[in-house]
């Protein structure tokens, strides 16, 4: 791997979470009552959207539609089980319920998209 793929790894996983990040911000600009700011915060996350997607074009990974759905069930199937389960126990022995109760929530989330993507995959075959 060269320094630009790795460099566009980081990039790309950086971009992503600012997005998710100014979304939080955003919410809570609009509880504190700051509607312009949170404005600010979305516009900003609208940005980091497309220069996520654009390093992702530049690493090829997007494929085709059956490439992609294989490629998604199998990355919801890493969660499901090794993952999440491994998580929750962690968070269990260090009575960190809060974390815990956020994985056991997306963890069960995840068995139906594994199931969505797997199901479309038999249809297209
Ligand atoms: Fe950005
Ligand atoms: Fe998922």
């Amino acid at each position: 791997m060269t320094k630009t793929d790795e460099n566009l790894k980081i990039a790309f996983a950086d971009e992503s979470q600012t997005n998710i990040e100014y979304l939080a911000y955003a919410h809570r600009a609009i509880e504190e009552g700051y509607v312009e700011i949170a404005q600010l915060f979305r516009e900003a996350a609208g940005a980091e959207v497309v220069h996520a997607l654009n390093h992702l074009k530049t690493m090829r990974v997007v494929k085709t539609t059956r490439d992609n759905l294989k490629e998604a069930a199998e990355g919801e199937s890493l969660q499901i089980v090794s993952m999440y389960p491994k998580f929750i126990k962690e968070a269990e022995d260090e009575k960190r319920e809060e974390a815990a109760e956020s994985f056991r929530l997306a963890f069960e989330r995840e068995k139906h998209h594994r199931t969505m993507f797997q199901q479309a995959l038999k249809k297209l075959d």
